[in-house]
C-alpha cells in the first residue's frame, strides 16, 4: 500500500500520517507474527551497519535481534570504534559504508551527521537517536499505545509528558503525537520548553489536518488532567555536561512523576511509561552524586511508580525491537 521502499528514517516529519500509521501496522503485523512463529525473513543476505557515538541497550539490541529475526547481518561500530568524526568526515564514511552495506543506524548528538550519512551512502538511514530527535522510540511508543488502549484509535488518546522539554523525546512526543492526530500536553518550567521552531511549529501546522491537539504548560495538575498515558524521561540527557545536573533538579523536582502525579490524573486506567533507562532509585552510578546532593531517592519517577501495575515501560521497550524490525523491512525489505 505504501511505499517506503529505498526510504531513510531520519525524522517523523519525513513521514505523512499515513506512511507512519503504515509503519505502525507493520510493526503489529511483525510482533503477531514472531509470537505465532510464523515470521517471513525478508532481509536475508542483507548487511546491516550499527553506527553508536553515544551508549545504547534497547536500541542496539532491537536493531541487531531484529536483524537477525529477518535474516539479516549486522556490524557494530562502537562509540569510539570508527574514524567517522575524528578522522574521516560523515560524507566520506558515508561514501564507504554505502559500498559494503545495504542499510546504516546511526546515533549520535547531530541531526546533521544522520542526515548526510543519507545523503552521501545511497542506502537507507535510520535515525536510532540524535539530540533532536528518537524517532524509532515513537514508533514504539505508539504500538504500546495502541496495545493499552483498549481498543481506542490512537486519534482518541491523550499523553502528558513532564520534564526535559528541550530534549530529543520531548520534541519527538510533540511531532510524533500530531502525526498521529492525538492529545498532546507537555509540562515543563519555562526555561526546559520545546524548540518553537523544532517541533511546536510543525506539530501545530500537522494538528490542524490530524485533529491532533498540543498543550504546553507549566501546570502539571493541567497537562495531566484526564490523560491515558504520562511519561517522562531523564532529566540529563546523554551528551549534557555533568554540571547541569544542578540546575535541572531543581527546576525539574516538581515534574517528577509520582503517585500524586498519577492520582491527579483522575483516570484509573492511567499507564505510565518512560523509553529508558530511568533514574527510579539509586541502583546505578551515573546518579550517585546526584542523589548525595540532593538527599532524593528518586529522580524523574518514584520507585513506587516504576513498579507499579500502572507502568508498561518493558511491554515500551520490547516494543522498541518490534517497530525497528518494521522500519528495516519496510525500507529494506
Ligand atoms: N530508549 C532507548 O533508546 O534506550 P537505549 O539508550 O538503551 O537504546
Ligand atoms: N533523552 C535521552 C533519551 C535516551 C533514550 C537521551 O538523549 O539521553
Amino acid at each position: 500500500a505504501y511505499n517506503l521502499h529505498g526510504r531513510s528514517f531520519l525524522k517523523e516529519l519525513d513521514f505523512t500520517p499515513k506512511e507512519w500509521r503504515f509503519l505502525l501496522d507493520l510493526s503489529r503485523d511483525l510482533k503477531r507474527a514472531k509470537y505465532a512463529g510464523a515470521e517471513r525473513p525478508r532481509l536475508t543476505g542483507r548487511n546491516i551497519a550499527l553506527i553508536f557515538e553515544k551508549t545504547s541497550t534497547r536500541t542496539r539490541c532491537s536493531f541487531e535481534v531484529a536483524a537477525h529475526d529477518q535474516g539479516a547481518h549486522v556490524t557494530y561500530l562502537d562509540p569510539s570504534g570508527s574514524q567517522m568524526g575524528h578522522k574521516e568526515s560523515a560524507k566520506d564514511t558515508a561514501r564507504v559504508l554505502g559500498r559494503m552495506f545495504d542499510g546504516i543506524e546511526y546515533r549520535g548528538a547531530k541531526q546533521k551527521i544522520v542526515e548526510e550519512l543519507a545523503e552521501y551512502s545511497g542506502v537507507p538511514v535510520w535515525n536510532g537517536l540524535t539530540d533532536e530527535w528518537h524517532p524509532t522510540q515513537m514508533l514504539a511508543d505508539q504500538l504500546t499505545m495502541i496495545e493499552h488502549g483498549n481498543g481506542r484509535p490512537l486519534s482518541d488518546l491523550s499523553y502528558a509528558y513532564l520534564g526535559d522539554a528541550r530534549n530529543n523525546m520531548a520534541h519527538s512526543y510533540i511531532v510524533a503525537g500530531a502525526l498521529s492526530g492525538m492529545d498532546v500536553r507537555i509540562a515543563a518550567p519555562k526555561a526546559l520548553w520545546p524548540e518553537q521552531d523544532v517541533a511546536v511549529k510543525p506539530a501545530r501546522e500537522l494538528n490542524a489536518r490530524t485533529g491532533g491537539s498540543l498543550l504546553v504548560t507549566e501546570d502539571v495538575q493541567e497537562a495531566v488532567k484526564g490523560a491515558d498515558f504520562v511519561l517522562t524521561d531523564v532529566w540529563v540527557s546523554m551528551g549534557e555536561p555533568k554540571e547541569v545536573w544542578d540546575e535541572r533538579v531543581r527546576l525539574l523536582k516538581p515534574y517528577q512523576v509520582n503517585a500524586g502525579v498519577m492520582r491527579a490524573t483522575g483516570n484509573p486506567g492511567v499507564r505510565f511509561m518512560h523509553c529508558l533507562p530511568a533514574y527510579h532509585n539509586r541502583e546505578t552510578t551515573v546518579g550517585e552524586e546526584v542523589y548525595e546532593k540532593t538527599g532524593l531517592d528518586a529522580l524523574e519517577v518514584t520507585e513506587e511508580v516504576f513498579e507499579s501495575a500502572a507502568s508498561i515501560v518493558f511491554d515500551e521497550a520490547e516494543n522498541r525491537m518490534h517497530t525497528i524490525k518494521a522500519v528495516m523491512v519496510a525500507t529494506l525489505g
